[in-house]
């Protein structure tokens, strides 16, 4: 059972509780409930084993390919929560004996995970069990654990043993060579391990302080080591109220950290920088560690994204924190050459592989909020420039192709060639994205649209922007196919955002995507060639620019882009959609489980039906209103509308991504009740009651979507051609909001109730922007009347 409302008073609407162990549904809260950093992510597992678990540790970019075929993923790293404790010689598992009180709590605002309960031993022997844990924001190498015990009833020996396993694997798939293996000061204790193909070394060393009754033990604990594995074992006898308290640090440090990335580097020096900082960490002690973390968390977290809302419902308060919290743990932040991986750092589905889920869902909430954080992923893709360009050779075309998925830059494409099964075969499915589903280079060049319109950062775009512009648009022409019937150009044999339509022709969003990524190159190009000619002579030099301007301009008005059809307004998703069968819904549409079709049909006989997994032609409404291209193409709210009621019915909601998009749209053609329930529906992938929704992972594009739906959503900020538009339409349960957001180098203080607006310009540089369409200018504060839900 999650629970949302247990925070009080400073901590209202900050805390997501379990209030009821459920041995049989431990993934929900190890995912939601992760720890980490950008760096670290730790899966929430609980101390004492169980059978139904799973124990992650994951380094941000610490890619390894376990097998010849297998794809590169972020491998499992040693365990170092796990602590197998002994009550008067019996394990202990909150499976046996009687527990009581129980609750295991996310604080969302210290990033603090605590676990408390009363246990009887199956002898009868009451405790009390505290345990606390973070992963901190201040030191990313550092987690801090504690547990406190105190005997309630009778006298009684408590035994644990605590250490470092490296005996753990990604379901099986061993990542690992053993490194060496130590104990100092009989507390302190070492493991290294290196990855068998990356060769990526890897170093944690754990400390251990244990006190009863506040008084730090001097017994020495005993000393173990076995395969991939040291540990030390404690014995502790407590008399009636004694209390046990054990704190353990741990460090982590990889030979894939920046300042170790180099030619000096050697492991012994990654092995004294590991064990320097444990050192200096034990001084400090956890306290004092936490509170740093904690003090980081409030500094550079919550005070500056100020996101507030009032709603009657306190929850969609709670999501909001929640989907800020996941952003901030999932966005490698420390380093450019590392992208978000679909499930962030908290399991391990999709191997943690970056798709589109980051420059469409996850990057505009940086865009806005955090830009320094944006502009590191989007140079995560400039690093990936030469995988896309090799990809793009080895199909057959020119250009950057980037890869469906993506793991460290130069690894290319990873995206997995056979997947789940299919129930007509029985055999695995062909995965097809990583040839066919080819959006993702369109969507990484609207991205640094976006970026570069919100944030003016004319220097990302020379060094990178332009460059990774102007490679995918010269991809996208040469990917284009002549229909010498037609005296147009086709995209055929793709797959679109809807996964269930494979190999088909004309994805409407595919086409109008790649029409814009070459409108924007040969924008970009014009005005380069006015401004910075001699950026223009520096590109060329690595790509033939002045060839490829030709070609966009020859190819890009004969793109052929669907168009509304006569009868009622629908955009034709690919040249066969509106030709297919159409089947009755229902049963797939509101289960519990997501691609519950796929238990019933094949993908071969899903593409012979008007299903749709996720958002594809609906999306660019929404993302195409933000470029130049909005009034050209004619994407009228009439159509927009046409297209929301036609295609919403036919989508599954299939896929984490799709809700959010969902709830901006049907905000925008003003069905802000379904916007809202769509919402709540999208805070819910995660954060929902139902218990076995994220034993994969988080879903990190559907939190990014989150902030989506409320800020361009309800908010109504967006960047429209350019300039910034807030159109607010709160809900009617929200009475006010609250948010800091980024525009063109300064902060932006915001705040809306339904018909007042106030906005704040934090550097006092003048703005523009436009409410209903009307345009004002501010340089300090301004407050705005505006008329609700006019469109
Ligand atoms: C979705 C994709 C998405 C991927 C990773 C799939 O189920 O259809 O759009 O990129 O998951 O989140």
């Amino acid at each position: 059972m999650i629970s949302y409302s247990l925070g009080k008073e400073e901590l209202e609407n900050w805390i997501v509780s379990e209030t009821e162990f459920q041995p049989d549904s431990l993934g929900k809260a190890e995912a939601i409930m992760h720890l980490g950093n950008g760096y670290l992510g730790l899966r929430s597992a609980t101390e004492e084993p169980y059978m139904k678990e799973t124990r992650n540790l994951f380094v941000a970019g610490t890619f390894n390919k376990a097998e010849e075929n297998e794809v590169t993923e972020l491998p499992n790293i040693a365990d170092v929560t796990r602590l197998d404790i002994r009550v008067d010689g019996e394990r202990f598992s909150l499976e046996i004996g009687k527990t009581k009180d129980y609750i295991r709590q996310l604080n969302l605002k210290y990033a603090e995970l605590i676990r408390i309960f009363e246990w009887t031993s199956p002898k009868g022997k009451v405790l009390q069990f505290e345990f606390k844990r973070f992963v901190s924001l201040d030191n990313l190498h550092l987690i801090g654990m504690k547990m406190f015990v105190k005997s309630l009833s009778d006298p009684v020996q408590i035994s644990f043993d605590s250490g470092i396993d490296a005996q753990m694997s990604n379901s099986g798939s061993q990542h690992f060579l053993e490194g060496e293996r130590r104990i100092f000061d009989k507390k302190k204790i070492l493991l290294v391990q290196t990855t068998n193909q990356s060769k990526i070394d890897v170093v944690i060393n754990s400390s251990h302080k244990v006190l009863v009754n506040d008084q730090e033990i001097t017994d020495y604990p005993a000393m173990n080591m076995s395969r991939r594995k040291v540990w030390l074992t404690y014995n502790i006898n407590l008399q009636p109220n004694d209390k046990m308290e054990l704190e353990k640090l741990t460090t982590v440090y990889t030979s894939r950290d920046k300042e170790f990335d180099n030619t000096e580097y050697n492991i012994q020096l990654l092995m004294d920088k590991s064990l320097e900082d444990l050192r200096n960490s034990s001084i400090k002690g956890y306290d004092s560690l936490f509170q740093s973390h904690k003090e980081a968390w409030n500094y550079s977290i919550w005070n500056a994204y100020k996101l507030e809302i009032n709603s009657e419902n306190p929850y969609d308060q709670l999501a909001l924190r929640f989907s800020l919290y996941q952003l901030t743990i999932m966005a490698p932040a420390h380093d450019e050459r590392m992208g978000v991986a679909a499930k962030a750092l908290s399991g391990e589905g999709y191997k943690g592989h970056s798709f589109w889920d980051t420059e469409i869902f996850i990057l505009p909430f940086f865009i806005f909020s955090n830009p320094a954080i944006a502009k590191s992923l989007l140079t995560y893709r400039y690093y990936g420039l030469e995988g896309a360009r090799e990809k793009a050779r080895e199909n057959g075309y020119s250009g950057a192709m980037f890869p469906w998925e993506a793991a460290w830059p130069t690894d290319g494409e990873v995206t997995p060639k056979l997947g789940d099964i299919d129930i007509v075969t029985g055999k695995q499915t062909k995965i097809w994205s990583g040839v066919i589903e080819q959006h993702i280079s369109a969507d990484i060049a609207f991205a640094i649209y976006q970026y570069f319109n919100v944030t003016a950062d004319q220097e990302f775009m020379d060094h990178y922007g332009y460059e990774i512009i102007f490679d995918t648009a010269i991809f996208w022409a040469s990917r284009l196919e002549w229909n010498e019937r037609k005296q147009e150009y086709h995209i055929n044999n793709v797959i679109g955002p809807d996964e269930y339509k494979e190999h088909v022709n004309n994805n409407a969003f595919t086409n109008y995507m790649a029409f814009f990524n070459i409108k924007l190159a040969i924008r970009y190009y014009e005005t380069l060639m006015k401004d910075n000619p001699s950026l223009i002579e520096k590109l060329t030099m690595k790509l033939d620019l002045k060839t490829a301007y030709k070609t966009w301009q020859t190819k890009a008005e004969k793109i052929y882009l669907p168009q509304p059809r006569e009868q009622d307004l629908v955009i034709p998703q690919d040249d066969t959609y509106l030709k297919l069968k159409e089947i009755d819904l229902t049963k797939y549409k509101n289960q519990e489980k997501l691609r519950t079709i796929y238990l019933y049909y094949n993908p071969q006989q899903i593409n012979t039906f008007q299903v749709t997994k996720q958002a594809d032609t609906l999306l660019l409404f929404y993302l195409l209103r933000q470029t130049f291209l909005h009034e050209d193409i004619k994407l009228s709210n009439e159509v927009k509308e046409a297209n929301f009621y036609y295609y919403e019915p036919k989508t599954l909601h299939d896929s984490s991504l799709s809700l959010a998009t969902h709830s901006i749209l049907a905000n925008d053609i003003g069905d802000t009740d379904f916007a809202y329930s769509l919402f709540r529906k999208a805070t819910e992938v995660d954060l929902g009651p139902l218990m076995n929704t994220s034993d994969d992972g988080i879903h990190a594009a559907s939190i990014g979507g989150i902030w989506k739906a409320a800020v361009f959503g309800f908010a109504g900020i967006r960047l429209v051609d350019g300039k910034l538009t807030i159109n607010p339409k709160l809900p009617k349960q929200w009475n006010h909001m609250k948010l800091t957001i980024h525009w063109q180098g300064q902060p932006i203080g915001i705040f809306l109730t339904d018909n007042t607006l106030s906005v704040k310009v934090e550097h006092k540089k003048k703005i523009e922007f436009e409410v209903y369409d009307q345009i004002y200018y501010c340089d300090d504060e301004i407050n705005i009347e505006y008329e609700y839900g006019k469109r």
